[in-house]
Parts: structure tokens; C-alpha cells; sequence
């Protein structure tokens, strides 16, 4: 709060009405990509946030976590996990030689259906604090997913952090009890 990099990051996230369904404002962060100064501030400010709390795993939600997570963990010296939606991390394969990594699922509840998270088991070792990072929580649905799949893995979830979101947001699914850092609100 009162960190003048805030009022730009927000001014230069598009938002769209009517999109992707009549009635949802959605909040374009594209164009804060654009916008090589708001978006390393973006980056900054999570940087200075999360640098001195001993996190080792920095994971992105897909698809837009992926855009923010990886400049995040490399700054901080943390690996990145990319937590996919179903079906697009490798595990077992149809061979037996192309077994690759075991994959765990986490489904969540949507406006309108379900999705589901996916992790692979071994990116992440029991005992390691982790940071989970998109670019926006509505309903906290998704962010909770992550949360168990991370939990799951054995690791401790220091904090979860988007980059718009609604602060109430907070106690509504209570994000497994885990803080929950937001940049701006939507406009
Ligand atoms: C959006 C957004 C978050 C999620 C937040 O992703 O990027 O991941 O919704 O909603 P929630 O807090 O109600 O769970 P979306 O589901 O549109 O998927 P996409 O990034 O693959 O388009």
C-alpha cells in the first residue's frame, strides 16, 4: 500500500467487459506485458517480497502464472514448477519405456463445471517452502487446488500471490488457511 508502482501496474491491466461471458469484467494482464516498466515492477515488488523467505519452489498456475513465476523463481533463486491443466504434463506414457514422471491431480470447482491441476510427483520434495503464483484469484477454487497439490508433495505453502484479485477473496475459501498476496484490485 502507497507504493506508487501499484496505481500504474493497475492502469495498465486492460479490462474487458463481456468477456469471455456476459456479465465478467475480465482483466486482461497482457497488457501490462506490454508495458516493460509496470511489468518489471510487477516482478519487483514480488521479488523484494519473496527473497529473504527461504522459498526453494516457485509454482505457476497455467496458464498465465507461467508468465509472471519463472522471472519470480529465478530471481530468488528457486525452482519453478509448472502446475498444467489435465492431460499436458507427460506421466506415464502408453509404453512402458516412455514412462515418465508420475503425475498427481488436484480437481476444482468452476462457475461453470470443473478443471483440474496436475503435478509431477518428484518436482517437489517433502519439507521445501513454496510460493504459488497467477495472475488472478476470483472464487480462490484454483489457488486451493495448488495448494493441496503442493501439500500433497510434502511441502510447506508459505503464501500464495496474484497479481489482481479481490482482498476478500480471502476468507471465502480460506485458501487452506495459507495468505494470500495481492498486488491490485480489479478495476
Ligand atoms: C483464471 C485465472 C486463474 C483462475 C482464477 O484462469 O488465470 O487461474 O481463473 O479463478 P478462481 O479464483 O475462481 O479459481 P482460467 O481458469 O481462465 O484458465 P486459463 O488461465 O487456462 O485461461
Amino acid at each position: 500500500q502507497g507504493d506508487p508502482r501499484l496505481k500504474a501496474i493497475s492502469e495498465a491491466i486492460r479490462v474487458v467487459p463481456h468477456f469471455p461471458k456476459p456479465g465478467i469484467m475480465f482483466q486482461d494482464i497482457t497488457t501490462l506485458l506490454l508495458d516493460p516498466k509496470a511489468f518489471k515492477d510487477t516482478v519487483d515488488i514480488f521479488v523484494d517480497r519473496y527473497r529473504d523467505m527461504g522459498i526453494s519452489v516457485v509454482a505457476g498456475v497455467e496458464a498465465r502464472g507461467f508468465l509472471f513465476g519463472p522471472s519470480i523463481a529465478l530471481a530468488i533463486g528457486a525452482k519453478f514448477v509448472p502446475l498444467r491443466k489435465p492431460r499436458k504434463l507427460p506421466g506415464i506414457g502408453l509404453l512402458p519405456r516412455c514412462a515418465a514422471g508420475e503425475v498427481i491431480s488436484e480437481s476444482y470447482v468452476l462457475e461453470y463445471g470443473k478443471d483440474c491441476l496436475e503435478m509431477h510427483v518428484g518436482a517437489v520434495q517433502p519439507g521445501e517452502r513454496a510460493l504459488v503464483i497467477d495472475d488472478l484469484v476470483a472464487t480462490g477454487g484454483t489457488l486451493s487446488a495448488a495448494i493441496r497439490l503442493l501439500e500433497r508433495a510434502g511441502a510447506h505453502v508459505v503464501e500464495c500471490a496474484c497479481v489482481v484479485g479481490l482482498r476478500e477473496v480471502k476468507g471465502q475459501h480460506g485458501l487452506n488457511g495459507k495468505p494470500l498476496y495481492i498486488l491490485v484490485e480489479p478495476r
